[in-house]
């Protein structure tokens, strides 16, 4: 993905520990919408799991169901979690094949419907849609240090900013 098509970048964190990229999962789990899809980025051992997992299971516990164990769905490229009124469709496109139909995938349907959060969305340049919220992110200097940066459209803006102000 080339950098200067990305959208505006809304908010920028440092990531002191595991335990920080998780809540800011789990805040943005608990203002996400149906339709809504995040782009995570960053290179491999980021955090892009740790982080999908984390908004996950936030939703399921907001359910009441119990927690699921999210790991990297490199086999199908898409593992769907059922929650009650949502479904979440977990994507990994690290070993998307070239030439790989991705419409054999249903994202179609993922982003109608669905929350989809997608690793390695750079796999599918053209596919992901105007709206997306990407999560970028990147290694610090320590072992767990970490930064997420938060880039879209200002339809995240708002919900971004009731995170931070409640923080
Ligand atoms: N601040 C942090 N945030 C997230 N993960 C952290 C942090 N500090 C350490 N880690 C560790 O980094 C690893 C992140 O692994 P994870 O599978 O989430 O990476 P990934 O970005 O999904 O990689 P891949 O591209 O291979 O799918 C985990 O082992 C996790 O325990
Ligand atoms: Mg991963």
């Amino acid at each position: 993905m080339e950098e200067e098509t990305l959208p505006d970048k809304l908010v920028t964190a440092h990531l002191g520990n595991q335990v920080q990229t998780e809540w800011w999962a789990q805040q943005i789990a608990l203002v996400s919408m149906p339709g809504d899809i995040l782009a995570l980025t960053g290179p491999m051992g980021a955090g892009k799991t740790v982080f999908a997992r984390a908004f996950i299971n936030a939703l399921a516990e907001e359910r009441g169901v119990n927690k699921f164990l999210v790991t990297s769905p490199t086999y199908n490229l898409v593992q769907i979690y059922e929650l009650p009124e949502i479904e979440i469709y977990h994507v990994d496109l690290y070993r998307l094949e070239d030439g790989e139909d991705l419409r054999e995938l249903g994202l179609e349907e993922a982003y109608d419907h669905g929350i989809s959060l997608i690793e390695w969305p750079d796999r599918m340049r053209n596919f992901i849609p105007n709206g997306c919220l990407y999560v970028k992110l990147e290694q610090g200097h320590g072992s767990t240090e970490r930064t997420v940066s938060f880039l879209g459209q200002s339809n995240w803006l708002d919900r971004l900013q009731s995170i931070k102000h409640g923080n």
